[in-house]
């Protein structure tokens, strides 16, 4: 206790941003003495909300943590994209504070289609999204939000300039937030409900998290770049099934790389990681990398150089750990156990190709040509597109440059279309200040926006290729789902680094290799590229771009009305959800009784749906309907209790509109795929009480309680058969066992229409806090009541 008392006093002089991490870090330290811990564990720990609590629940007194103690965590910004802001948004505003509890920004990038370049393509994106960016700029203006209007860029490279800080830790309602692991920043992608549980103050929950460690020794070789790490690492990790929760890199190899090469690796580990059954179980993950000199060579040339200092500050400070000073160094203790490790050489590491329609399947580049030959893919390369939250930084982009201006002297332009997407405004002021842009038009490239575009699916073609037709296109982003960048299934979208992506654009063919092979150039000679060279970043600070882009540090105006209107088809307010009755459910009616795969995207379709994710009810008619009547295997069919027939949205519109409350019966996994937080909502909205499964998805499930409906899983399998849609159902112990917090039996009641009566005992997973929330009708109620 005396020495937590020492460095408690010794902290007081540190810089405020690292005062409050110090002690909670110390008090870390006292409770885990002198254990080993990886970086991660380090920053996520120092964020705790209550240290002891989390650490010594579920473990053996402090000992083995990973995978059991239930980490409350309290993160310190919220950042939100255009799309998942405004239901999180709306969530918020139905808590009725005047501001969050913590920092938020909001990034609108997600709503521009990319098709014509920058400037027409941002003025129509904004013409067809007005009301929704009018929203969110209302609503930032009232909370005291920093806000980021379209064409500021893209939000994790906005993110990595502007709030990354080697040792913070920040939630993202994106997937691919973890870029700024680069920086040394924990940051988690989450749905809408989960960054207003932070918005609102209350602790952020983890189960502990294992950690997959990544040893990189050596030096990556000149076609090869940070991205080919993580392209190879993402058809390995797959074969290995992706154990890992954090995937963290250390060792020699980690000091080479540049910062912006860092956060590339870490931003795409959503991407793989969503293929391991692991992350499903867990729920979250996310990627880091320890401090380095390129770390603080990127804050210098952000502006930041007064982090720069209070790091050196904080690295001065003694350490109370295993490894002295260690964690000030934001690097693991040596000796540091990982759950598993990986090695990677990067000095014989090659340049990979990943694809199509899957990002796990990584082909060498020397292999990538008699892959496509054997597999008859297209040979023609239809379009480059380079840039993306992914890979826009300067070191990709002045890299793209030297091949450029080889590819320009020899007279020869790209065969294949080819787009560059630039992450913010401030690395495309800096490009075209630097000539780089002037480059990248002169070989008839399309500047986008800085905004997501085709990243996202937000992409018009211009070369006529039809729906239905295959073709092939390589990207430097980090997804490559089928449909992912165009809407066509049949497109073959590769994905590789933005170098390899320039080069095979010159040639225009999927076969082409720019280490090995030449192109004809105009007057008949063979043309080689040389290898491709540039800067880690500009000679003098990056310029800062168009001002007005960006609306920062602005104190909650509690006069300013948020701008929804009325006959908004794409916004709606939402009123709290009414709290759970004071006595067992009764009364309820099976909806439908569903077969086979019920997935978060059975349940609220994405694709053109995504247009209304700010009005519930209106999103809402999707509800179920690609789901399988089990009993007449029909899809999006359920049938009133007079026989009438409906689609499932429209049936469960009717009941709501009756005041008849009802569940859903179905099979295995169900919820299975993203995290989709309108998956819980919308059934809500609609009137649902209870999901009755076969086993559960644990992230759904999890949903479901949030939003205050009871997920409930048959003890025996076989029950499946004994309850039917239209049956009547009431609840026997589910109010009790929700009083007694999570403890005790639930059994459903099922009345047929004879008046048979069939009792079904179930299985739940409702925890005290769980219990919490279905009582209070949500955990937002809950926690909006306890502020
Ligand atoms: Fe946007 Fe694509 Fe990144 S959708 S946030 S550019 S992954």
């Amino acid at each position: 206790a005396s020495s937590a008392r020492r460095h408690l006093s010794t902290a007081q002089s540190l810089p405020p941003t690292y005062e409050k991490l110090f002690n909670k870090y110390t008090e870390v330290r006292r409770v885990l003495g002198k254990q080993r811990l990886t970086l991660a564990e380090k920053i996520l720990y120092s964020h705790l909300h209550n240290v002891e609590e989390s650490l010594l629940s579920n473990t053996d007194n402090g000992r083995s943590i990973r995978g059991k103690a239930n980490l409350r965590l309290n993160p310190d910004r919220v950042n939100m994209q255009d799309a998942s802001a405004q239901m999180a948004l709306l969530q918020f505003m139905s808590c009725n504070l005047a501001r969050p509890a913590i920092p938020a920004s909001i990034h609108c990038d997600h709503l521009i289609v990319g098709y014509k370049g920058a400037e027409g393509d941002l003025e129509a994106g904004i013409q067809t999204n007005k009301e929704v960016f009018d929203f969110l700029e209302s609503a930032a203006r009232k909370y005291g939000m920093d806000f980021w209007p379209p064409g500021a860029g893209i939000i994790h490279q906005t993110v990595l300039e502007n709030y990354a800080l080697p040792g913070l830790m920040m939630l993202g309602t994106d997937s691919h937030s973890p870029n700024a692991g680069g920086l040394t920043t924990i940051t988690i992608g989450v749905g809408g409900a989960d960054a207003v549980e932070a918005l609102v103050g209350a602790p952020w929950e983890l189960k502990a998290p294992k950690i997959l460690g990544v040893e990189l020794t050596g030096k990556l070789n000149d076609w090869v770049s940070p991205k080919d790490v993580i392209l190879r690492l993402a058809g390995e990790l797959t074969v290995r099934g992706g154990t890992g929760s954090i995937i963290e890199y250390f060792g020699p190899g980690v000091d080479t790389l540049s910062l912006t090469g860092k956060s590339t690796i870490c931003n795409m580990v959503r991407s793989l990681l969503l293929l391991s059954s692991y992350l499903a179980e867990v729920g979250a993950t996310t990627s880091i990398f320890p401090y380095t000199e390129s770390s603080a060579r990127y804050l210098e040339a952000t502006s930041r150089s007064q982090a720069v200092r209070n790091i050196e500050t904080l690295q001065k400070f003694p350490g109370s750990g295993a490894d002295k000073d260690a964690y000030f160094r934001f690097s693991a203790d040596e000796g540091a156990e990982y759950d598993k490790v990986i090695r990677i050489d990067l000095s014989t590491l090659e340049p990979y190709i990943n694809g199509p329609f899957t990002p796990d399947l990584a082909i060498p580049l020397s292999k990538f040509k008699e892959t496509v030959k054997d597999q008859q893919w297209p040979e023609k390369l239809s379009a480059g597109l380079i840039g993306s939250c992914t890979n826009s930084s300067y070191e990709d982009m002045t890299r793209v440059e030297s091949l450029l201006k080889q590819a320009a002297a020899a007279g020869l332009k790209p065969s294949a279309d080819f787009y560059i997407t630039p992450g913010s405004e401030q690395i495309r002021a800096t490009l075209e200040r630097d000539g780089t842009l002037e480059t990248f038009e002169g070989a008839g490239g399309i500047v986008l926006s800085n905004a997501c575009g085709p990243c996202i699916g937000q992409w018009k073609r211009k070369d006529g290729v039809e729906k239905g037709t295959a073709n092939a296109i390589l990207t430097s982003y980090n997804r490559n789902f089928r449909g992912r960048n165009d809407g066509n299934p049949d497109t073959m979208n590769f994905l590789a680094s933005p170098e390899i992506v320039t080069a095979m654009a010159f040639a225009g063919s999927t076969t082409f290799n720019p280490m090995t092979d030449a192109i004809k150039t105009p007057d008949g000679k063979d043309f080689k590229f040389s290898a491709p060279h540039g800067l880690e970043g500009p000679s003098t600070p990056f310029e800062s771009g168009n001002e007005s882009l960006r609306v920062l540090s602005q104190e909650a105006d509690a006069s300013a009305q948020v701008a929804i209107s009325p006959t908004s088809e794409r916004l709606a307010f939402l009123d709290p959800f009414p709290p759970f009755p004071g006595s067992d459910l009764s009364g309820l009616r099976v909806l439908v009784k569903i077969t086979g795969k019920c997935t978060t995207d059975t349940i609220s379709a994405a694709g053109p749906w995504l247009k209304y994710k700010g009005h519930l009810p209106n999103i809402s008619t999707n509800t179920l309907n690609t789901a399988i009547n089990a009993e007449t295997g029909e899809v999006n069919a359920a049938y009133d209790l007079d026989g009438s027939k409906h689609t499932i949205p429209d049936l469960g519109q009717l009941w709501k509109d009756r005041g008849q409350e009802w569940l859903v019966v179905a099979e295995h996994n169900y919820g299975e795929g993203s995290a989709r937080e309108h998956a819980a909502l919308q059934p809500r909205y609609l009137g649902a009480r209870i999901v009755l499964v076969k086993s559960f998805a644990r992230i759904h499930e999890t949903n479901l309680k949030k939003q205050g409906v009871v997920p409930l899983t048959f003890e025996n399998e076989a029950d499946f058969d004994k309850i039917a849609a239209g049956d009547q159902v009431s609840t026997v112990g589910l109010y009790e066992m929700l009083q007694n917090g999570g403890k005790g039996t639930v059994q459903v009641k099922v009345t047929k229409d004879s008046g048979e009566e069939v009792l079904i005992p179930t299985k739940h997973a409702v925890t005290k806090d769980q219990a919490g929330f279905i009582l209070a009708g949500s955990a937002l109620n809950l926690l909006s009541k306890g502020l």
